[in-house]
């Protein structure tokens, strides 16, 4: 179980900024569906899916969110961004829910590089509601739905908007470490790389900007960032771009060597458990934690909309609700012949 710890913030000269908290971690019906596979048919994907098959799927999914929310609250964050890996790999299938097969010489889509660091509460959580759901429904809904209901369900248990989740996802059945690489945004990615990335997503510049908001809540590990705090760029000197005081304060939590590699600060110094828009103020203040973050407001074609978000929260959530439900249809895999329904999200086939 991981522990979360708090100690006396090293910013004290500042009431509305802190970075006081440091993580250590460890590390039913199926006749519709059976008629639609039966004819290769299958329905579209629509708000009421389930409503003959399992009409009680988000309260199912929903009472497992919220107990989780309470009690192991670092839930709420890992979810959100192992839906957002999911999606941006193959789709949103559940495919990186799948666990690697033992022996296996291609490790799994979860065991990838740019996936190591998701934390195992998201995927327990799903594991959670999937069971929750199978007892009540058994093999109608999909791992990728639950993913996506779950996100939903944090995102506003965090103080974010409510949208709503289209359903009608399939699982996918392809889940390889290999091609994960170039599909991930990485800490240091200049606005060039992710604008081309989420693009090639079908997301737009808005939409990039907007769901980068979801580090409104989260930690990263100090390696993310750690080249901004002592080495720039090669230069032996600190990002310019960083305010004094958040630069003190993260070397502080962050040493230059002999730190621990499991200690990660929160990404919203303001207000790091609240869904709201301050991400994108921290950026106009110089708190921003990512490279990547921070080249938002650095950026002249990101800076008007990060501008724009930081004064209208409502916008904000507007603009997320709706980038969510976009991104949540990436690569959405429909019918038999594309995916399958896992009853157990981790095992395929
Ligand atoms: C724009 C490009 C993005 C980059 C470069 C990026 C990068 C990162 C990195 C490096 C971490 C820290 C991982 C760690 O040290 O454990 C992280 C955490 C996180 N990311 Fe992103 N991310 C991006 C976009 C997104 C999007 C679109 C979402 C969701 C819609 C998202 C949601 C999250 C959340 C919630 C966390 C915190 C996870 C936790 O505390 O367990 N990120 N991201």
């Amino acid at each position: 179980m991981p522990r979360l710890t708090s100690h006396p913030s090293p910013l004290t000269s500042s009431s509305t900024l802190f970075i006081a908290l440091i993580l250590v971690c460890s590390q039913p019906n199926r006749s519709a569906a059976a008629a639609a596979n039966a004819t290769g048919r299958h329905r579209q994907m629509s708000l009421d899916y389930y409503t003959k098959s399992c009409p009680q799927v988000e309260q199912l999914v929903g009472s497992v969110t919220s107990l989780q929310f309470k009690e192991v609250p670092v839930s709420g964050p890992a979810t959100i961004r192992l839906f957002f890996h999911d999606c941006f790999f193959t789709g949103c299938d559940a495919s990186i829910l799948i666990a690697s097969k033992p022996g296996s010489k291609e490790p799994a889509e979860k065991d990838a590089i740019d996936n190591k660091d998701l934390r195992v509460e998201g995927f327990e959580t799903i594991a959670k509601a999937k069971s929750l759901v199978e007892n009540k429904c058994p093999g109608v809904v999909s791992c990728a739905d639950i993913l996506a209901i779950a996100a939903r369900d944090f995102v506003h248990l965090s103080g974010g908007p409510y949208y709503q989740v289209k359903k009608g996802r399939w699982d996918g059945r392809i889940s390889t470490a290999a091609r994960v690489p170039p599909n991930i945004p990485r800490a240091n990615s200049t606005v060039d790389q992710l604008l081309k990335l989420f693009n090639s997503k079908g997301l737009t510049l808005e939409d990039m900007v907007v769901l980068s908001g979801a580090h409104t809540i989260g930690f990263a590990h100090c390696e993310q960032f750690s080249s901004r705090l002592y080495d720039y760029k090669g230069t032996k000197q600190p990002d310019p771009v960083i305010d004094p005081r958040l630069l003190k304060a993260l070397r502080m939590s962050c040493p230059h060597f002999g730190g621990n590699k499991d200690i990660v600060v929160p990404f919203d110094v303001t207000t790091p458990f609240q869904f709201d828009n301050s991400y994108y103020a921290n950026l106009e203040a110089k708190l921003g934690l990512l490279a990547s973050d921070q080249a938002l407001f650095s950026d002249p074609r990101t800076r008007p909309v990060v501008q724009g978000l930081a004064k209208d929260k409502q916008k904000f959530f507007q603009a997320f609700g709706a980038a969510m439900e976009k991104m949540g249809m990436i690569g959405v895999k429909r019918g038999r012949k594309h995916g399958e329904r896992r009853r157990d999200c981790s095992l395929h086939g």
